[in-house]
């Protein structure tokens, strides 16, 4: 049965904004709607950047939503672990929340253990940004621009970062991350959608296949921070190199699944060069629905949702619990401010921050 089937018909395309709800002080909040030919769908609010959902067909042409999230803005106001959120201005991790710049320590607030996580207290993903239309002709796109003042949750500069989310024909949602600094700076930014290619709230991932494009992955302490070494994947728990079931070895007696509680580490991708290269792809068994991940970024955190506890009630009151999303966080490397040896997050006034990351989807 095709029953409701959008696969074939020609949808019309475009982007449609609605209210999504108000801030505490009564600041209008909006949701704006990309659909294009398809009927795919990625309907992104300027509160935090966040991608509330994201609808996309599985194998009989039936259109389900593929990210955790909550109907309307008061969900998101509550607190919840960044479901679809922008991330910034450091995506995961900055060890012992401080980090020496030119001679200079920066105090970031604590807030995972002794660590800074995603920001700090209210990183990108709590600020409302400035919402544009960009959609140029058969794509919808969406420009999100904010101003992180200098200083704000102690980083220094005056930040200005501008994001583009393009929903394309070819069933990507493209995101294009761009930023500059009026004083040297650190950043890793980065989009924490958590995706249950099933559905949203239908079940847990660990049957679905997932192949990550990487020989070594960052292994951590006991806070999660990257040890400094790069080590090899070969005969852990972490080869997926060639596709696997990410259930198969989740619960193996091995250290590093135990301190993440499952996975939460980053992997370094293989490249040879600058550029998009394919990170990640995730293959659904029962809707068929695979998802590639695509990215300009060196690393990759892989993260089985092991914090979710069944406590979040989400869109159409499905409930959250352990390993029901996945997320797949293109980023630097974590803690890399405290990290000769990583990449550098870097950035220097003149200079300009530039990375994409595209998640596409097929079936
Ligand atoms: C990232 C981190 C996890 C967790 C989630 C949010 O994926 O690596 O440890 O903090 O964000 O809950």
């Amino acid at each position: 049965m095709m029953m409701g089937s959008m696969s074939s018909a020609e949808t019309s395309a475009g982007m449609k904004k609605t209210a999504f709800g108000n801030m505490p002080d009564g600041q209008a909040i909006d949701l704006y709607t990309l659909t294009n030919r398809h009927g795919m769908q990625a309907a992104i609010t300027n509160y935090g950047g966040t991608v509330v959902r994201l609808i996309t067909p599985d194998r009989n042409g039936h259109m389900d939503d593929v990210v955790l999230g909550f109907e309307n803005l008061a969900g998101y106001l509550q607190t919840e672990p960044y479901l679809g959120a922008l991330i910034g201005r450091y995506g995961n991790r900055v060890g012992h929340a401080q980090f020496k710049l030119d001679g200079v320590t920066y105090h970031l607030a604590k807030n995972d253990g002794d660590n800074t996580l995603h920001g700090g207290l209210k990183g990108f993903d709590k600020r409302v940004w400035t919402a544009r239309d960009v959609s140029s002709k058969g794509a919808p796109a969406l420009e999100l621009k904010y101003l992180s003042k200098d200083g704000e949750e102690s980083f220094p500069g005056n930040l200005s970062v501008t994001v583009v989310y393009t929903l394309t024909d070819d069933n990507e949602l493209k995101i294009d991350y761009s930023a500059t600094t009026d004083k040297d700076t650190v950043l890793n930014l980065t989009n924490h959608s958590y995706f249950n290619l099933a559905g949203q709230g239908n079940g847990d991932i660990l049957k679905d296949q997932i192949m990550i494009n990487a020989d070594r992955f960052t292994p951590v302490d006991a806070g999660l921070i990257p040890t400094g070494e790069l080590k090899s994947v070969a005969g852990t728990p972490f080869d997926f190199r060639k596709s696997g079931v990410i259930g198969a070895h989740i619960n193996d007696a091995d250290e590093q699944l135990k301190l993440g509680k499952g996975y939460d580490h980053n992997f370094v991708i293989n490249r040879n060069g600058p550029g998009l290269v394919l990170a990640a792809r995730v293959t659904e068994p029962t809707s068929g629905r695979v998802m590639e991940v695509s990215t300009t970024q060196p690393g990759v955190q892989f993260y089985t949702g092991n914090f979710l506890d069944g406590t979040l009630h989400g869109k159409g009151g499905k409930v959250y619990k352990q390993s029901y999303a996945l997320c797949l966080e293109t980023q630097h490397f974590p803690d890399s401010p405290n990290k000769p040896s990583f990449p550098t997050t870097e950035l220097k006034p003149g200079e300009t921050y530039k990375e994409t990351t595209v998640y596409r989807f097929m079936h």
